[in-house]
């Protein structure tokens, strides 16, 4: 069995650890650090259920070894409430329902946090190709990107930073 020593940062603490070479990041954040936030659908890079940031670009968690995020910056949905607030972009979820069963959510809102600091006045177009990555089997997204397109306004007029 190889392995590899890793060190990374996930969602701003430092983690070291022994891992296996062979183990995908998403399997990584979820068995050995118990950030079970990022989903496994497909497991074959289709759905976007395991995307998370991976020095700020959104990543399949199932596509890259853990191994290749040594030295690595990672944002996963659990880094997105600070001090258990909601950040805007997940309350304009919760307030416009974009959502039913949640399991694709983690991984479209990684990518929509990517999407907001490049671009805080997206067209609907722009949205809707962020989300062409991701499979949503209950919503038909039409509230995902109302969602998405309401946070993006929070986000101007509050000065938040994304
Ligand atoms: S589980 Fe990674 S893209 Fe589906
Ligand atoms: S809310 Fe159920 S898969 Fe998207």
């Amino acid at each position: 069995m190889d392995t590899k020593r890793i060190s990374l940062t996930v969602n701003g603490k430092i983690y070291e650890r022994e891992v296996e070479t062979r183990v995908n990041l998403v399997d990584f954040l979820r068995h050995d650090l118990g950030l079970t936030g990022s989903h496994v659908g497909c497991e074959h890079g289709v759905c976007g259920a395991c995307t998370v940031l991976v020095d700020g670009v959104s990543t399949r968690g199932c596509l890259m070894f853990a191994a290749q995020a040594d030295g690595a910056q990672v944002e996963t949905i659990e880094g997105l409430a600070k001090d258990g607030k909601l950040n805007p972009l997940q309350e304009s979820f919760w307030d416009l329902h974009g959502l039913q069963c949640g399991y694709c959510t983690p991984g479209v809102l990684m990518s929509l946090t990517e999407m907001l600091r490049d671009d805080l006045s997206p067209t609907e177009t722009h949205v809707r190709e962020v989300l062409s990555g991701h499979l949503c089997r209950c919503t038909g997204y039409q509230n995902i990107v109302a969602a998405a397109l309401e946070a993006a306004k929070r986000y101007r007029e509050s000065g938040q930073p994304v």
